[in-house]
């Protein structure tokens, strides 16, 4: 694998009436070409300065850019149209021409980019065909529903064949299940043309449906880089921890722990598990040797395509038993005794 976007110590400072804003600072950023990388943050974290530098919307007040081969902090203004050509973007409210058709949409940049009318057709048809639009082609934008909108957004995006998508909170104004159509339809995009895709949000179940890797933005800052995997399972970073206490619903919160409590009198731990096989062995070997461990609270999820778990676990019987149960299981997991 090879970096397709790189940032080496970016800067990025508005110049306001005040004191400047420093809306990024010291990014160290590597994006390998074919990913899908996520990057999380709150409101005002840098999210979309960050995007804006890549496709060169914005000028890096210092540090070095380098997309697609090319090193963009080194280039004039107008220099930058060719790169940006390669670079394909969706937004949150989709920005479609009204008064364009579905089709007129899509054949915008094609058309930009000059290419004669019947492969401009058959371009057209061929994309609105991948997002399930063909038979819309006519519709106007205010005809569709915003999933529908978002597909006309990436068939646009796609047109000329980026090497590199961005979407800037491009499931932000859709509910739920929409949003995983949106995610399923990037997903495909990634998979069968070998786009590059980066997805800037606020939601931690946008980077767990997609993400092969995430970065958490934090006040301009990135405090923490990891497969979405690990930084699930492992966060380090606070702000990357209080992302995950809205998704991780196996973790019981403060009361819950004191209910759990109260209703089992015995030894309460909570586990945090990687290896579930590994767990499923030490908790029935604890079983066999006289220890009563059940669990009472949390689950297993599968985030690509590996378990992780969140468990708590209450155990009766034998002192001695008990504490080899604990031992065995401290084996196989991260283990946090809860006390009363
Ligand atoms: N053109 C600008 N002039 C002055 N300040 C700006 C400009 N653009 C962004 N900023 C400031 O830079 C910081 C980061 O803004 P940015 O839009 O990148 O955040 P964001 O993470 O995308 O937020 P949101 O989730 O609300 O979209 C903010 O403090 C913002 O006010
Ligand atoms: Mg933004």
């Amino acid at each position: 694998m090879s970096a397709i976007i790189e940032f080496s110590q970016v800067t990025k400072s508005f110049q306001s009436k005040g004191a400047p804003i420093t809306a990024l600072d010291g990014i160290d950023l590597s994006i390998e070409a074919g990913e899908i990388f996520g990057i999380i943050g709150y409101s005002g974290a840098g999210k979309s300065t960050l995007v804006r530098l890549i496709n060169g919307l914005e000028t890096a007040t210092s540090g070095r850019i380098v997309v697609d081969g090319v090193e963009i902090t080194a280039l004039k203004e107008r220099d930058l149209p060719p790169v940006r050509s390669r670079i394909g973007m969706i937004f949150q409210q989709f920005n479609l021409l009204r008064s364009r058709t579905i089709a007129g949409n899509v054949e915008f940049p094609l058309k930009v980019a000059g290419w004669p009318k019947a492969k401009r057709r058959e371009r057209v048809a061929e994309l609105l065909d991948f997002v399930g639009l063909l038979s819309r082609a006519y519709d106007h934008p205010e005809q569709l529903s915003g999933g529908q909108k978002q597909r006309v957004g990436i068939a646009r995006a796609l047109a000329v064949s980026p090497s590199v998508l961005l979407a800037d909170e491009a499931t932000s104004a859709l509910d739920p299940e929409t949003t995983q159509d949106v995610l399923e339809l990037l997903k495909r995009t990634n998979r069968e043309f070998g786009v590059t895709i980066v997805v800037i949000t606020h939601e931690m179940d946008v980077i767990r449906s997609i993400a092969d890797r995430v970065a958490v933005l934090d006040h301009g800052r990135l405090v923490e880089t990891g497969t979405t995997f690990d930084v699930f399972a492992e966060p380090k970073a606070d702000a990357t921890k209080k992302f995950l206490k809205t998704v991780m619903r196996n973790r019981p919160d403060a009361a819950t722990l004191a209910q759990l409590q109260r209703e089992h009198p015995g030894r309460l731990v909570t586990a945090q598990v990687r290896d579930v096989a590994a767990f499923g062995d030490a908790l029935e070997a604890a079983n066999e040797r006289g220890a009563r461990g059940r669990i009472v609270f949390g689950g297993f999820e599968r985030l690509q395509g590996q378990e992780l778990g969140s468990v708590t676990l209450s155990f009766s019987g034998e002192d001695a038993a008990v504490q080899d149960a604990i031992d065995r299981l401290g084996a196989a997991a991260r283990l946090e005794e809860v006390h009363a």
